[in-house]
């Protein structure tokens, strides 16, 4: 699609020249941009529009690196060629400013040194900034290369969408997909045209905050939902308009942090890499992601930052990845906090030479490089790699022919009805039920009185979740609505809390001020009122759970339970021994035995994001069916952790129990229940064994033997009994089918499988496939079913 060339003022807008700009500079911007428009609204239109192109280097002239026909390779070539050393270098330097940041970079901008803006709230806010930023950019510096400007939008930008953990227990890749285009649109109408997101950190540690974030614990759904989250964004030109450059994060292995603690160290050998957390960045790579971020952790004794193996070994050269990889938040200044670098130049050094293409926030690039070029211990050729990366993606995404964006008030293009619409569906899937005892679940719409009790019941602000970008409370439609709207306008919905939820206090270098076990805020009289809501009421539903402060970056917890008064709260209402409806609202598995032996029903309903009631209540009432299952182990304890379906065996599987626990998860990857039950058949296979480029065809009969239409997640399950390249694990997802069916309704399931899927990396990063036999499960999840065997064989064996 053309991107048409707009350098007039748009009607907003204003066009900054450089007296213009040192008048503004004390300026506070909401006012800057009011004064600009009026002041600016009779400037005259620039030269540098000719129509099909930019001079952006102001000489009259349409050289190759302006002319959008020319082939993007000789663009970059060409730009390359006339840059200085300096100007190569800022385009390698990522700044971030909240306020006046033409104040603090107008200088730096003008002479080519900043080649990215990093959100500053303003800069969200306020189109006319960034195009301000920009004009000084294009129309001020000598060559005019355009900025990139990125920001964190991770489920949603100002319609929040469930976190994506909650979206991966959908096993929907593609309403995935559809879900970051809108979140690309919210983004891009603002102005950024690049997101850090999806975040693909393979994850088996619910202590880490940062599992809310990612996929769960598969290596093959966190794949495909990869892939689908960077052709959400990107779209199949990432120069649309309402499309954004996606960037895979962290690269690597951040997942693993020792003990969950965040940004702590990982140790993670080169088999686990291969087979476990690489898989989903290859994936979004292949996708056509154009930027990766480097990680915070230290992998195996070197910094992810500073990590040439994994950043220029694997990803550069073996995956021919051709975009850039950005810091994480000043990660390559860290290097000196994680002993690796002495001083700026070294942490500048390695950190490029490892393969780290721009540095975010912090200045070492720009401060160090070039002294360090001029030294001979830094090659130019090394910055003009970097430098031609950062061109590249630039060029893809079109801001040399469009580097302004609309600056008409963006209050329209957020929360669009398809939008709303689609949060909702995102919430109905991705909502796991855990537990439904006697069919407690779905309730009557006839019902006259539901007491809603706990700290979430009419919540509007943590149901949106960690990283909700510019998402508001005011958008988020509580439970408490989506439940009354089900009901007789004369049904009664008492909401009581009981209890408070607790809260993060923190210092402004994000310390903790307090740290919070949940003390009990609540007193006798707040639970004495609960109870007798709930003794009064025909329907009890208890809302429970964590703030959203509790998940995302720098916010591990300890302990998987609920917070303390909110486990006193529920044990005080099931004493009553009437049916407890549970929802839960949290960014992490929760392990909560107790909760599952005395509630009749408990829905998993992570942060739902800003349709969060309607969607609840759609499950609540029946109108819609449970569809979620988990795609990370629930455990019992917090001491189990880590606890994963796809471990490997040990030489004594039916030893190593804990003598006062279960080994076990409570629930297993895959389960999720529904309203109706369905009976799989045998697994059969279409041959004993599998010759190379053949197929084999697995098969189940599926029947709904319940009373209502449900959704089957029938999953295809593998075991590899004997590898030479390594063990493999007990169970490995390999592929899965949605199947709706109505009551007594049939239906065979079928799955092809062939070698490929067959095969492992090894210890040296070599994929193998071994002839040998193997296991096939089709089963309702990680823990159920019974397998079928076949052979792989070589070609000329039978
Ligand atoms: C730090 C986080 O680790 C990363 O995920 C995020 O994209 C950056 N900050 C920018 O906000």
């Amino acid at each position: 699609m053309p991107n048409p060339i707009r350098l007039k003022p748009p009607a907003s807008g204003f066009r900054a020249s450089a007296p213009f700009v040192e008048a503004i500079t004390s300026i506070k911007y909401g006012l800057a941009t009011f004064l600009a428009t009026v002041v600016m609204a009779s400037a005259s239109p620039t030269t540098l529009d000719h129509g099909t192109w930019i001079d952006l280097n102001k000489n009259g002239r349409k050289d190759v690196y302006e002319d959008p026909t020319q082939p993007p390779e000789k663009r970059v070539a060409d730009l390359l060629k006339r840059m200085t050393l300096d100007e190569k270098i800022g385009q390698l330097f990522q700044a971030y400013r909240e306020s006046d940041a033409d104040a603090a970079y107008g200088g730096l901008l003008r002479q080519g040194k900043v080649g990215s803006f990093l959100d500053g709230s303003e800069l969200i806010e306020n189109p006319a900034l960034r195009n301000h930023l920009q004009r000084i950019a294009v129309e001020e510096s000598r060559l005019g290369v355009p900025l990139i400007f990125g920001t964190d939008s991770i489920h949603g930008f100002r319609t929040i969408f469930p976190i994506p953990l909650a979206q991966a227990c959908a096993w929907e890749p593609e309403l995935f997909e559809k879900t970051q285009a809108i979140s690309a649109r919210e983004t891009a109408a603002v102005g950024i045209d690049w997101t850090f997101a999806p975040m693909v950190d393979l994850a088996r540690d619910p202590r880490w905050g940062r599992i809310a974030e990612g996929f769960g614990e598969d290596p093959y759904l966190g794949s495909l939902y990869a892939a689908a989250g960077v052709r959400g964004f990107q779209g199949t030109n990432p120069a649309d308009p309402d499309r954004v450059i996606a960037c895979l994060k962290h690269y690597v292995g951040y997942g693993a942090v020792e003990g969950g603690r965040d940004y702590n160290t990982t140790e993670i050998s080169e088999y686990t890499l291969r087979n476990f957390y690489l898989p989903q960045f290859r994936a979004g790579v292949e996708a056509g992601a154009w930027t990766v971020m480097s990680a915070f952790n230290c992998l195996s004794g070197m910094p992810a930052s500073a990590n040439h193996h994994t950043l220029t070994d694997i990803l550069k050269n073996e995956w021919k990845f051709r975009g850039f990889i950005v810091s994480d938040w000043a990660a390559v200044n860290e290097l000196m906090s994680q002993g690796i670098a002495a001083n700026p130049a070294e942490a500048a050094r390695l950190a490029l030479t490892a393969g780290v293409d721009m540095e975010m926030l912090s200045s070492n690039y720009i401060n160090t490089l070039k002294p360090q070029v001029l030294a001979g211990t830094i090659r130019e050729k090394t910055i003009d790699e970097a430098a031609s990366r950062v061109l590249r993606v630039k060029f893809a995404r079109g801001l040399f022919e469009r580097p302004y964006v609309d600056e008409s008030w963006p209050e329209t293009a957020f929360l669009k009805p398809d939008a709303l619409a689609l949060a909702r569906e995102a919430v109905v899937k991705s909502c796991v039920l855990l537990k439904d005892e006697n069919n407690v679940l779905p309730l009557s719409r006839q019902l006259k009185h539901i007491a809603l009790i706990g700290p979430l019941g009419d919540d509007t602000n943590d149901l949106l979740g960690c990283w909700c970008a510019r998402g508001r409370s005011r958008d988020v439609v509580s439970m408490a609505s989506g439940i009354r709207a089900k009901l007789a306008p004369d049904a009664e919905v008492t909401v009581i809390h009981g209890c408070d939820l607790p809260g993060v206090e923190r210092n402004p270098d994000g310390s903790l001020a307090a740290r919070n076990r949940s003390p009990s805020a609540s007193g006798e009289a707040a639970f004495g009122q609960a109870v007798e809501a709930a003794r009064r009421a025909d329907a009890i539903i208890m809302a429970l759970g964590e703030p959203d402060s509790w998940s995302g970056e720098n916010a591990s917890r300890s302990s998987l339970d609920l917070p303390a008064d909110q486990m006193a709260l529920f044990n005080a209402i099931a004493a009553l021994g009437k049916p407890v409806v549970v929802i839960l609202i949290n960014g992490r598995p929760l392990a909560l035995p107790e909760v599952q032996n005395k509630a009749a029903a408990i829905l998993e309903a992570w942060a739902p994001g800003v349709q969060g009631g309607n969607g609840i209540a759609d499950l609540l009432f029946g109108d819609a069916d449970p569809e979620g299952r988990l795609t990370v182990s629930v455990p019992y304890d917090v001491g189990q952790v880590p606890v994963y379906y796809n471990h490997f065996n040990t030489g004594r599987p039916q030893l190593g129990e804990y003598v006062d626990g279960p080994r076990d998860p409570l629930y297993p990857f895959g389960f999720g229940l529904t309203y109706t039950t369905f009976k799989y058949g045998e697994v059969k296979l279409s041959a004993g064994t599998l010759k190379p480029g053949g197929t084999i065809t697995a098969s189940v009969n599926l029947t709904n033997i319940g009373s209502r239409p449900g959704v089957a997640v029938v999953q295809l399950y593998i075991r590899d009994l004997v590898s030479s390249a390594g063990p493999r694990p007990v169970r490995e997802l390999k592929d899965f089918r949605k199947v709706r069916l109505t009551p007594g309704e049939s239906r065979e399931v079928q799955f092809a499988l062939s070698k490929p899927e067959l095969g492992s990396y090894d210890r040296n990063g070599r994929w193998v496939v071994e002839p040998g036999e193997f296991q096939v499960w089709l089963a309702k999840d990680s823990a159920s079913g019974k397998p079928a065997e076949f052979k792989l064989v070589d070609k000329d064996q039978d």
